[in-house]
């Protein structure tokens, strides 16, 4: 069913849709505090550092493997190794591995529907009441929250790559940037501001310990979407006429970018509404930063602009974390519905109806996770903590697997494709790939270093998680 596999109309649709996919909470919230933690620029250095030496390597073998095979992961394994069954078995990986991030990132989607919902009925102030997200996680009522975003996101999956994803990137990416830059200038003109400036952005090298750097290359490797399978999908519909190295490396750019910008709007607006702010209060976890902190900081503008611009502020920014959040859902869900299509010969249609039958019946029980049930509240004890059945499936296909399946996509392409295969299809569509420094380096490091870099940060995920 060729048709129903699709393609992106051009360079610039492949582009967006992948940054839709990168930039996601991640970007938004969790580097930002990262960043300004570990030591401001210096953090920065090595995070750039990581993008270019580790991650875009990375990328461009996923979206090559996608556009060789025009497959899903499975399919992309299995065509490349010539039906070999141990790399089948890795392609799986390749989609559980999105299938369940999907479950788990559709209950914060939901929880965002929500803080929208509640921001513009006034509710800001009792959002920023210490036991809201606690109550709000918990509410009965999530269900219909739950049942409105899948609707929704389906219904975008069934317009396809071209009428769905690319359509939906297209008019979502441009709005989030310019709704950023425009957050960002309003902060950066408020008294105060500096201070969050240089609390992000003043280097200090004395903070960057092997742990900084363990977590500056999980976090870039998440931030670009590497991993999930979603890179591989996404080069299936990548035209051969356009160059794999060039696209990517727009796509890490626009990535990135995000990420400092957010940086220059979330550390400002939090020093200056609220000059007091304890820095020890700034989790790295994007869910507590967001739905716990951050309206604290939205309420406390009222001082200055009354409780309907702090609630019209507030809007603002969720809806932008809303926006980022959808594109890198809608990407994600988009790995299993391929694989249906591609290995199941399902049309669309039902592939999309498959999955959202499949995600549903997941995502029901991690909404009741976090207090509606509590079998699934208290599903399971490890690390010395009791966790819920979100927390495991957060923690094992979230954090855990995404530097294994990028292992594997090392290994795979500087060991069982060749590096000469990898360079052949990188060299399709760019004149100035086959010689250039780029090669050189990735022929060397697609085989050592990286996985190599990428092992040990899965074993100090692991370590850090487990034990
Ligand atoms: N790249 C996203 C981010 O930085 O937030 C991570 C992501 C998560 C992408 C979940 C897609 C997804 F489904």
């Amino acid at each position: 069913m060729a048709e129903d596999r699709g393609q992106f109309s051009s360079k610039l649709g492949f582009i967006l849709a992948a940054a839709g996919s990168a930039v996601g909470l991640g970007n938004l919230v969790a580097f930002p505090v990262m960043a300004s933690k570990n030591g401001g620029a210096a953090f920065l250095i090595i995070y750039l550092f990581c993008i270019a030496f580790v991650c875009y390597p990375v990328m461009m073998a996923e979206i090559a493997m996608g556009r060789r095979s025009q497959r899903n992961p499975v399919g992309a394994f299995t065509e490349i190794s010539g039906g070999m069954k141990r790399w089948r078995l890795v392609g799986m990986l390749g989609i559980l591995t999105p299938f369940m991030i999907a479950v788990f990132y559709t209950v914060i989607t939901v929880w965002l529907v929500v803080y929208l919902k509640e921001i513009s009925t006034g509710g800001l102030g009792m959002l920023a009441e210490d036991s809201a997200f606690g109550e709000i996680v918990a509410r009965p009522s999530l269900f219909y929250y739950l049942a409105l975003l899948l609707v929704v996101v389906f219904i975008i999956l069934l317009g396809g790559v071209k009428g769905g994803i690319e359509r939906l990137a297209k008019i979502l990416m441009p709005t989030l940037a310019v709704m950023l830059l425009l957050l960002t200038v309003f902060v950066l003109t408020l008294d105060g501001a500096s201070a969050g400036i240089s609390y992000y952005l003043v280097p200090d090298f004395s903070k960057v310990t092997l742990t900084v750097v363990n977590g500056a290359v999980s976090h870039a490797f998440f931030s670009l979407s590497l991993g999930m399978g979603i890179l591989i999908t996404y080069g299936s519909y990548f035209s051969k006429e356009d160059s794999i190295p060039q696209s990517t490396r727009m796509v890490a750019m626009a990535d990135t970018s995000i990420a400092f910008f957010a940086g220059l709007l979330i550390l400002p607006a939090i020093f200056a509404f609220d000059p007091n702010t304890n820095t020890d209060d700034l989790s790295t976890s994007s869910v507590g930063l967001i739905f716990s902190f951050l309206p604290k900081i939205f309420l406390s503008m009222q001082a200055a602009v009354g409780y309907t611009g702090a609630s019209v502020a507030a809007l603002a920014f969720f809806t932008l974390v809303f926006f980022a959040a959808l594109t890198s859902l809608v990407s994600i869900v988009e790995i299993p519905i391929s694989c249906w299509i591609d290995e199941w010969k399902f049309s669309r249609r039902k592939a999309v109806l498959f999955q959202a039958v499949l995600l549903a019946v997941f995502a029901i029980p991690a909404t009741m996770s976090l207090g509606i049930s509590d079998f699934f509240t208290n599903f399971t004890f490890y690390g010395g903590v009791s966790k819920s059945f979100f927390d495991l499936v957060s923690d094992v296909f979230y954090s855990t697997i995404l530097p294994l399946v990028g292992f594997t996509v090392c290994i795979f392409s500087a060991y069982q494709w060749k590096v000469s295969g990898l360079s052949a299809e990188l060299s399709i569509g760019d004149d100035n790939f086959e010689g250039s420094r780029l090669q050189k380096y990735m022929n060397f490091s697609l085989g050592t270093v990286i996985p190599a870099v990428l092992l040990i940060v899965f074993i100090s995920t692991v370590y850090q998680i487990y034990l």
